[in-house]
């Protein structure tokens, strides 16, 4: 079965970029795709040392990324870019986790500005070879159109702009066709 997995950039508890992420990873699933969530909120990763080896759960969620035939990158816009705290996970994951991989690449901003974010998360991806698809998704004022869920549980998260939404679930299904391509 091709397998997805989400990898969320913030490290907010009630963060937009992990709702839009599983509504993505939601039709992902409904593509027929097993799914999975990498919160880099909640898990051991010290910042990357180049003298260590292995560091917190560094060497699980490695594995994770190369047993995936997709993956779903996310991050908040920081600064024009993407967070320290994906560039720390991209740091240790390199050709070896993500060759044969199919990613698709999602941003949330504060603002209107995306463009810059979402080309930086493209050239460091091709620079680990993995096959980023053309499709991507960028949402502009996202506190104002992603429901994370934390108020209403039950509801879960909900992207309430209907474009940005339907652009959010096709960017699961284009990585679950990719990630069937690509695989060897
Ligand atoms: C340190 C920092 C830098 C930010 N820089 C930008 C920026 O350059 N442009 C922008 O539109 N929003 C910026 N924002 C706002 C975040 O991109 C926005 O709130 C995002 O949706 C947060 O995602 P999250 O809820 O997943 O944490 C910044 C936020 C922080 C904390």
């Amino acid at each position: 079965m091709t397998r997805i997995v989400a990898v969320s950039g913030s490290r907010s508890a009630d963060s937009t970029t992990r709702a839009a992420l599983r509504v993505a990873l939601d039709a992902a699933a409904d593509a027929g795709a097993e799914t999975d969530l990498i919160d880099l909120a909640t898990v051991d990763l010290p910042l990357y040392h180049p003298d260590e080896g292995a560091q917190g759960d560094s060497e699980a969620l490695k594995r994770r990324i190369r047993e995936a035939d997709g993956v779903l990158a996310g991050t908040p816009v920081y600064r024009g870019s993407y967070s320290s705290t994906f560039k720390n996970f991209h740091d240790f994951c390199g050709s070896d986790e993500y060759a044969n991989t199919a990613v698709g690449l999602l941003a949330t901003a504060g603002g209107g500005s995306y463009g810059g974010t979402l080309e930086h998360l493209r050239s460091t991806f091709r620079n680990v070879h993995a096959w980023t698809v053309p499709h991507e998704v960028g949402i502009q004022g996202a506190s104002s159109k992603v429901e994370t869920g934390a108020t209403d549980p039950g509801a879960g998260p909900r992207i309430t702009d209907e474009d940005l939404r339907r652009r959010t679930e096709r960017l699961g299904r284009v990585v679950v066709e990719h990630a069937e391509r690509v695989r060897e």
